[in-house]
């Protein structure tokens, strides 16, 4: 996506992430456990574990579909913890169900976005 609007990494100056002691249970379970990670503007990371870690949850709240009993979720320094998914400037490409097959990978990230 970067590579094809001719932009690197470093040429992208928004959109850091910040999970501070970010936690998630449901009901006597633990879906997420203290969980701190940065993201860099323009780093693309993938998040590796067992059906059942919590990398879903963890996207969820990120995106703001799901709300975390404890820890902060920060956008560029700002708290968005609490801001509902529609005013957080995020786009969630789900693994299935709800992609687009008749457009390209690039095409259905940018239609949310344009939206
Ligand atoms: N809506 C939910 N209600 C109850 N438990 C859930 C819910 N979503 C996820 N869980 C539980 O939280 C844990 C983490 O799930 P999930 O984030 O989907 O893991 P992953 O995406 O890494 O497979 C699992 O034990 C899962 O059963
Ligand atoms: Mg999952």
């Amino acid at each position: 996506m970067l590579m094809t609007a001719g932009l690197t990494s470093t040429d992208v100056k928004a959109g850091g992430i910040m999970l501070h002691n970010l936690q998630k249970r449901y009901g006597r379970a633990t879906a997420v456990d203290s969980v701190s990670l940065s993201i860099s503007p323009g780093e693309f990371i993938s998040l590796l574990g067992p059906s059942g870690s919590g990398k879903t949850t963890t996207l969820m709240m990120i995106a703001g579909f799901e709300m975390p009993d404890s820890g902060q979720v920060l956008l560029d320094d700002k708290d968005i913890t609490r801001l509902p998914p529609h005013r957080r400037q995020l786009g969630v490409i789900f693994q299935n169900y709800a992609l687009f097959p008749h457009m390209t990978v690039a095409e259905n990230i940018a239609y949310p976005l344009r939206m």
